[in-house]
Parts: C-alpha cells; structure tokens; sequence
C-alpha cells in the first residue's frame, strides 16, 4: 500500500521535511553523509517501528532534540488516503497512531505497510546465520496468515517457560502437561512456513534464474527439526539433553530457509554483485508473491541501488522493478545511476545536508 506523503522531523540529520511521493518510483539523490540512508530508515520505522541500522533510538533521534517524528498518508486498499506516524522518545517511549487513532501497536504498522529492504549491508540474509532467513520467511507468513502473529509470540512464551522448568524438573512428567500446548503451536507455525515456502520457491527460484542465470539455484525449508518426528515426541526423547543445556534445543525457533548454489552454501560461490542480485533476486521474488497471494503491494526501499552493480545488471534490476507497478524508493549518488528507471511519474528529491528538495 503505497505511501502518498512523507513527514519526517528531527530524524539524524533530517531536521525536517515534507515530500509528496510518487506511487511509482521516488528518487534519493545525494552525495555522502547528506541523509539519503536517512529518508529510508525513516519509511522504514514507519513500517517497523524500528531502524534497520541502530537499536538505540538515541542515536537516531537528531543530536541536540528530544524526539523524533515520521509521519505519513497511505492508499489502503479503497485507494482512501490514512494517515500514519509515528514518534520516539529519547526515553525509549514509541507513540504509534493509524487513521487518526493512538494507542496502536507496531504490528499494525508491518500489516499496513509491508515493506522491502535492499540495502548494501544486507548479505546478512544469505551469508549470516538462520535467524536473518527465518525473519524473511516469517515476513511472508505474517503477511499471508493472520493468527501467525500471535502463534509466534505464544511459542515464544511457552518456550521461554519450558526452559525455566527444564531448570528445576526432576522428571518429564513435570512438563508434559506444558509441552501439549507448546508441541500443538510448534506443529502449526511450521506447517504455515512449510505451505508458504513451497508457495514462493517457485517464482523465487524463477526470479533468481532470471538474475543470475549462470547458477542453479535451489532453496529448501528446514523446519527445525527432524522430518519424521512428530514436535512432542521429539520434545519428550530430549528431555535430558534439554535439561543438560538448559534450553529446548530443537523446534521452530531453529527452523532455516537452506540455499544452494550449484550444490554448495551460497558464500563460498557468489561474489559481492551476486550477492547483491541473489539478494534483490528473493526480496522482489517475496513482494511479487505477496501481491499475487493478497493483492497487498509492498514497497521497496533499494538504498545505494548502484553499488557493486555493473549497468548489464543495473538494468536487469531497473526492468524488474518497473514490472511489479509498485511503490519504490531508490537513492542514489548520482542521477546517472538512475538514469534507467526515471519515467514520468516518477519523482526526484535532491538531499543536502539533510534538507530534501523535490527536482
Ligand atoms: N543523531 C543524529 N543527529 C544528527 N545527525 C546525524 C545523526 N546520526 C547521524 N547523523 C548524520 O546524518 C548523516 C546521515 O547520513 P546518511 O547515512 O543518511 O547519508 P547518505 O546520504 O546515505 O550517505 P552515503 O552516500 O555515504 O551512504 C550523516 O552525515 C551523519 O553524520
Ligand atoms: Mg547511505
């Protein structure tokens, strides 16, 4: 769902700034350090509440104020203009409101504002550990399932009492009766992630193809734990080995999207540029598949869309996003780096020193 209107104050060195966006494309452009990153980790808190760079909030509210304000319009599906905002405290305090009303929690941001991040720091997705490719899978199953939410934070819950028990039980018998509820919420996050991968694999294999065509790519789901046994049993055979670590070994908080590259782990393969492009490969891929599933658009934040990229490619990427019709942010040095994607609705914002200028 598109953003038609960006307010973002006292946001790093942003001291203030109204832009009417583009449904289309919207272009960042400015030198280093002049607050391009900026205008992306603003939308991005609008989605997440959070910044994908900083956990402290301190550090991104402008040096010298005490708060910090993003506040925006979005077309909901109606194509009706609702405003969004949100304001963070030096405190740590957060003030989500949507459509007028306070008091709202940051899911309901994610919901009305799926977003896309593509930024040069994010190989973390396909070269660090699970946690990053389970967040990408759980992006679309949040998306698509609207009790995984919930289901997800109960499990956490439950697991996180499970191993205080673990700390103090002299038998199995102690947890059984807990481990009914936590086996019968495992069975279930894992079967919304299980359809949803085999539901996206395609097109994101199909999308990878079309990046990097020289390499076979195929993903796999790994739900946590052994195929074959069911998540209770399993919880009741470890029971000692949890008890000797101290925590619940295996389950769903374990659970991996596995790629392969011509047979082998994707970094020892790929260079820097592929990288990127397997990257922006799975993210499109996800958006794309969101949209076909819900007829929810998301929005793609590509910061620094040149780097490490060749023009063959730059191209390749600018084609890919023009297809999907939706909403785009892209920052850039330069406007030749660009030069691919402008069409007449799109619009430029020129940065400097952290004041943006529509072109
Ligand atoms: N809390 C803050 N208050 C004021 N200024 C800040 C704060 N945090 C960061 N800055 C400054 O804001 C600017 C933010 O730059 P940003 O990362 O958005 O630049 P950019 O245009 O993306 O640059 P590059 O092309 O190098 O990626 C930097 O100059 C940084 O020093
Ligand atoms: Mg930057």
């Amino acid at each position: 769902m598109p953003l038609t209107r960006l307010i973002v104050q006292q946001f790093r060195n942003i001291k203030a700034c109204d832009m009417p966006l583009s449904t289309g494309f919207n272009f960042i452009i400015g030198p280093n350090g002049s607050g391009k990153t900026s205008v992306l980790e603003a939308i991005y808190m609008l989605g997440h509440g959070r910044s994908f760079k900083s956990s402290l909030t301190g550090r991104i509210i402008q040096n010298e104020c005490q708060e910090l304000f993003v506040h925006g319009r979005f077309l909901n599906s109606d194509q009706f203009e609702i405003p969004i905002g949100i304001n963070k405290q030096r405190d740590g305090s957060t003030e989500v409101r949507i459509g007028g009303q306070s008091g709202q929690k940051l899911a309901q941001l994610a919901e009305v504002l799926p977003l896309q991040l593509i930024h040069p720091e994010g190989f973390e997705l396909l070269t660090d550990g699970p946690k990053f490719r389970r967040a990408f899978i759980d992006w679309g199953v949040f998306h698509s399932q609207p009790q995984f939410y919930e289901a997800w934070g109960r499990f956490k819950r439950f697991s996180k009492q499970r191993n205080a028990l673990l700390k103090t039980a002299r038998s199995y018998k102690e947890l059984s009766y807990w481990d009914k509820d936590l086996a019968l919420l495992a069975e279930q996050i894992d079967q919304w992630r299980a359809t949803y991968v085999e539901q996206m694999q395609p097109l994101a294999e199909e999308m990878c193809r079309a990046f990097l065509p020289e390499f076979e790519i195929k993903l796999g789901y790994y739900r946590g734990w052994e195929r074959e046994t069911a998540y209770g049993e399993l919880l009741q055979r470890n029971f000692e080995r949890d008890q000797n670590l101290g925590y619940t070994f295996s389950g769903p908080n374990k659970a991996d999207l596995r790629i392969k590259v011509n047979n082998t782990p994707v970094e020892d393969v790929l260079s820097r540029g592929q990288l990127k492009l397997m990257m922006c490969a799975l993210r499109l891929a996800q958006g794309q598949h969101l949209a076909q599933l819900t007829g929810k658009q998301c929005i793609y934040l590509i910061d620094d869309f040149a780097s490490e990229l060749d023009s063959v490619r730059r191209k390749r990427l600018a084609d890919c996003l023009k297809q999907t019709k939706a909403q785009v942010f892209v920052s850039s040095i330069t406007e030749s780096q660009i030069a691919d994607m402008i069409d007449e609705n799109g619009k430029m914002f020129h940065v400097e020193h952290g004041t943006i200028e529509q072109v």
